[in-house]
């Protein structure tokens, strides 16, 4: 028996939650709205490759962050278009993301030069991104004009250039900031005889903002299952949780009150207690920051974590468990568990814990 450590990926709601955010996409004013995937950063932890085959037959292209991530999902059969959300970061990749079909963020004038200069053998397709307010990535709004002119003048250059930004506060239902980068973007989007085609939301924009549903969505967290927001919300509501990180219980012992469990003895037990060991740790991607108290299922109920995270191993109080025996399931997050309660109670986000989750994790397929 190998080790029973694993992330159980659950394509059905995979599926049923990119179909949730092209539904939403194309019931505003967008009806022919497009939604692609953003499976970055190994889909956020999901496994590239798997993720974008489960969606090939449903998905017009993938997003990526980097040259690497798009060669791994077209060495392994994904047909579709890849965009590269930073674009290049070398004048050499241009004619590589040509020849591939890879589409290019383009967001600064250097990789505007390295396009126009390049020598391509067929056009390339970019997305111009507009610094509308973030203020990490794009053009700013009145040099807009000035980049589009030089792209769409370009031989390289396919005609269809997609003008995009991105949100930093989609997430914050209350905040200001995403209606003035939205009023922003509209304002400085450039002239031209061409039709423009206009790209916005992220997850928390296709739940929340409608008034951001463009020709392109660009869905990352929410078609894993999680919800970007902190607080209850109708469409993100309807999320199914697609990873489950499983473990078991290897190991049992009772304690006396008194006695203190795990590295550096950061919990002692306040009555006589029962302490599961389960085969998960930091090395897996559990976080060793986990306080005291952070929920675990085991058998399906909530127990709470005790002492500190290890490697391999994490600690859990199951004296309240009527029943527990070596072999019996544990879940660290997943349907019944949000990542984002955990991440929370690590004062992190849902989307690192997912996107750290290692290697040695095996990613079961369901
Ligand atoms: C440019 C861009 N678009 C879309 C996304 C997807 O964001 P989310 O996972 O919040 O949907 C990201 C993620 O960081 C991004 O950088």
């Amino acid at each position: 028996m190998s080790r029973p450590t694993k992330a159980i990926i659950d394509l059905q709601a995979l599926r049923h939650n990119f179909e949730l955010a092209q539904s939403l996409g194309q019931s505003s004013s967008h009806k022919a709205s497009q939604t692609i995937p953003m499976v970055k950063a190994n889909a956020y932890g999901h496994g590239a490759v798997e993720v974008a085959s489960a969606l090939a037959s449903i998905a017009p292209a993938f997003g990526v962050a980097s040259i690497d991530e798009a060669i791994n999902l077209r060495d392994n059969g994904i047909t579709q278009p890849i965009l590269l959300l930073e674009g290049i970061f070398s004048p050499d990749e241009v004619s590589l993301a040509a020849q591939n079909n890879f589409w290019l963020m383009v967001e600064n004038q250097p990789q505007v030069d390295a396009i126009i200069n390049a020598t391509l053998a067929q056009k390339v397709k970019v997305w111009l991104g507009m610094d509308t307010g973030m203020h990490r990535l794009g053009f700013q709004p009145n040099e807009i004009q000035a980049a589009y002119d030089a792209l769409s003048n370009s031989h390289n250059v396919s005609d269809d250039i997609v003008i995009t930004s991105h949100f930093a506060c989609a997430d914050d239902l209350d905040s200001q900031a995403t209606s003035e980068q939205i009023k922003n973007f509209d304002l400085h989007l450039p002239k031209t005889k061409n039709t423009l085609s206009t790209s916005l939301a992220n997850s928390a924009a296709i739940l929340a903002w409608p008034q951001a549903h463009r020709d392109w969505q660009r869905p990352g967290l929410m078609i894993y299952g999680s919800s970007p927001f902190d607080q209850p919300q109708e469409n993100a509501d309807r999320l199914k949780s697609v990873m489950s990180f499983e473990s078991a219980v290897i190991s049992l012992r009772n304690i006396s009150a008194g006695e203190s469990v795990g590295y550096t003895a950061n919990w002692t037990a306040q009555r006589d207690s029962t302490i599961a060991t389960v085969t998960v740790g930091y090395g897996d991607g559990y976080p060793r920051s986990a306080p005291n108290g952070t929920p675990v299922l085991i058998n399906g109920v909530r127990c709470p974590l005790v002492g500190r995270v290890s490697m391999d191993m994490i600690t859990v109080d199951v004296t309240d468990l009527p029943q527990v025996a070596i072999g019996d399931k544990t879940v660290l997050w997943g349907p019944d568990l949000p990542v984002n309660e955990i991440a929370s109670a690590c004062g992190t986000i849902g989307y690192e814990l997912l996107t750290r989750m290692p290697a040695r994790v095996p990613r079961v397929y369901s």
